[in-house]
């Protein structure tokens, strides 16, 4: 097939005085470009890249796919990751994974948590602060975690994210205003182990959306397919880090990931994980592909804590978490690609 992959390279970001360093840490190399090109083309697809930007209207009249490979983070607005798709929904060009509800959906990491909450589902109980003075509600019980509403990449997560006085949570909110023009989310802090896990595939209908009224029935996870769960190592990493998967892990250390994939966890409790995976797929209503990060609260047997879905997980070949957990379920890169794509063409019910 003709694909189009789309995707916002980091060396064609707009850039302006004073913008803030990690502006753009969540955007793609030409390394994981050039790896899906070549994954793409080995797997039978004519395969181009394409700059999601106010570009593609013209380029994808051009190059006309019959479905793009989309991973556009975006680069404006709050809902940037769901720009790309609602230009490709108006010139009715199909696209793999998410779309435009969901995608704008998990970026906003409060307003996924709320839908999580009305599903039941085990999310962190939290707060959002839209000014530094705001009342911290009295239900709210330090340690707290405070990190930016809509980042990904761990940006604006530091070492400062834990706070354990009122101080300290006034002081990490100026922090993030200053260099985040959004809310900031603060939530209990869960000390444990941090586990994610990846799925591919689609729900089978027509029960997307939402919790079937029976949660036993094992049709909430049909048609998914589990990646084995992988654990950040964070015993490896340097005391100041706290910790915490921060964003200087997640870029300037990306090269020396530590991770134990599978995790060494009992089986129950990877069954736990993927049904709450399928869950959180399936209430924000994901599609083709994504990734479900967790927090184990090691107070309380390990219980799963949801920290949020990513409906566009990194696709760098060599240290994304997805890919890593592909490799360790027997997956090429080569196939994981693919397979993401296959998803996406039988969704469209485009198999010739
Ligand atoms: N409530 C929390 N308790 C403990 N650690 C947290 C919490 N929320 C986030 N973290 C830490 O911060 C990291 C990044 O948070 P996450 O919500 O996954 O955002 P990102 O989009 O940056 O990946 C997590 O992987 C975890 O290490
Ligand atoms: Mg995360």
């Amino acid at each position: 097939m003709r694909v189009a992959l789309l995707a916002n390279l980091k060396k064609n970001a707009p850039t302006w005085p004073n913008m803030s360093p990690d502006r753009w840490d969540d955007l793609d190399s030409e390394e994981t470009i050039q790896a899906i090109l070549e994954a793409l083309a080995a797997g039978g697809h004519e395969a181009t890249f394409l700059e999601g930007d106010v570009s593609l209207y013209d380029s994808l009249r051009k190059f006309k796919p019959e479905i793009c490979f989309n991973i556009c983070e975006g680069h404006f607005g709050n809902a940037r990751e769901a720009v790309v798709p609602a230009l490709l929904d108006t010139m009715r060009v199909p696209y793999t994974g998410s779309d435009v509800l969901t995608l704008a959906l998990a970026l906003d990491k409060p307003m996924t948590k709320r839908i999580l909450a009305y599903h039941k589902l085990p999310t962190p109980p939290f707060q959002t602060f839209e000014r530094v003075n705001e009342h911290l509600d009295p239900d709210m019980r330090f340690p707290l975690f405070v990190k930016p509403s809509r980042e990904g990449t761990g940006m604006g997560v530091t070492a400062e994210s834990i706070v354990y006085d009122e101080g300290q949570l006034r002081t990490q909110l100026r922090r993030l205003f200053d260099r985040y023009d959004q809310p900031v989310l603060a939530e209990r802090f869960i000390d444990g182990r941090e586990v994610t896990v990846g799925v591919v595939g689609n729900l089978a209908s027509p029960v997307a959306w939402r919790m079937p009224e029976n949660e036993d029935a094992p049709r909430i996870q049909r048609g998914l397919h589990f990646l084995p769960p992988l654990e950040v190592d964070m015993s490896r990493y340097p005391k100041e880090e706290a910790g915490v998967y921060t964003s200087r892990i997640k870029t300037e250390m990306a090269h020396e990931f530590h991770y134990l994939c599978p995790a060494p966890l009992p089986a129950e409790l990877v069954e736990d994980l993927n049904w709450l995976t399928a869950a959180t797929f399936r209430v924000t209503g994901c599609r083709d592909v994504a990734r479900v990060d967790f927090r184990l609260d090691a107070e309380d047997g390990n219980k799963p804590y949801i920290l949020e879905i990513n409906p566009l997980p990194g696709l760098n070949p060599e240290y994304s978490d997805l890919c890593i957990e592909g490799k360790a379920a027997g997956w090429s890169y080569e196939y994981l690609v693919n397979r993401i794509l296959d998803e996406a063409i039988e969704r469209y019910d485009m198999s010739t």
